[in-house]
């Protein structure tokens, strides 16, 4: 039985007294919710304030980034360690974003993904096609790619030292999320290919849906057999709308 999971991606948003408001809120909220695990994903900036008002609560702690190396001449990254000590659990690896804008490629990927699960932090891989990829009937293949070279020469024993999140790009901050159908079509490539990659304990790895999730379409989307949860952008900025979605996840009726 696979957990439901949320993660909230504050992306590049919230200066530090915005952040501290919207996870004081999140944990009033959210406090009493433990049918799904839930996690944010501050900017670096306000990873200690986040962390010191809900280390006590049910709600983890992720970065948004990682560098491989523990520490060293990098200027501007930020090690494994470092996430750890500021109180991360998880990080999301291979973005889109990151993958569009900052040129991060498959190899960087799968170091960064090693050098989280060596550390002890459990990382979110992101994958997923843009627009035009879909359109030529790419989609599939694109998937398996990235997950097969994101994945590479990586033993797991444990199913929960993982997980994966499907975020198709043309979905991303466009409020035109995927159907039901599509999301689940990918969602149960994405579990085959895991099979062939980890065997038995690809069952119980979580597969969470990104791209445009609101309060209004998750319903749809985690009634999906291989759709484990959600990673969510804008509105995760906004207290009330993630918080209806993670009851939603977690098989609650929300409030309004
Ligand atoms: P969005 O972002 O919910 O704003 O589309 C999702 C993501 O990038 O993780």
């Amino acid at each position: 039985m696979r957990k439901r999971l949320v993660i909230g991606n504050w992306k590049m948003n919230m200066l530090k007294k915005e952040a501290l408001e919207l996870a004081q809120r999140l944990s009033e909220l959210l406090s009493h919710l433990n049918q799904v695990d839930i996690v944010v994903a501050p900017p670096y900036t306000s990873l200690d304030v986040v962390y010191k008002v809900i280390h006590k609560t049910n709600i983890q702690l992720a970065g948004q980034n990682v560098f491989w190396e523990p520490s060293g001449a990098f200027t501007g990254e930020i090690s494994p360690y470092m996430l750890i000590e500021a109180g991360c659990k998880w990080v999301i690896i291979g973005h889109s974003e990151r993958r569009d804008i900052l040129g991060e490629d498959d190899n960087m990927v799968e170091r960064k993904i090693k050098a989280s699960i060596n550390a002890g932090l459990i990382p979110i891989l992101c994958v997923g096609e843009k627009l035009d990829e879909r359109e030529k009937g790419y989609t599939m293949k694109v998937i398996k790619s990235q997950i097969e070279k994101g994945l590479k020469n990586l033993n797991l024993a444990d199913p929960n030292s993982i997980a994966i999140a499907y975020e198709p790009v043309w979905a991303i901050g466009t409020g035109k999320n995927a159907t039901p159908e599509e999301a689940e079509a990918v969602h149960g490539f994405v579990r085959e290919t895991l099979r062939k990659i980890f065997n038995g304990i690809a069952d119980n790895i979580r597969i969470l849906y990104g791209g445009s999730v609101t309060p209004e379409n998750i319903k749809g989307l985690i009634s999906s057999p291989d759709i484990d949860g959600a990673l969510i952008g804008g509105a995760s900025l906004r207290a009330e709308s993630f918080a209806k979605i993670a009851r939603l996840i977690g098989g609650m009726p929300h409030w309004t």
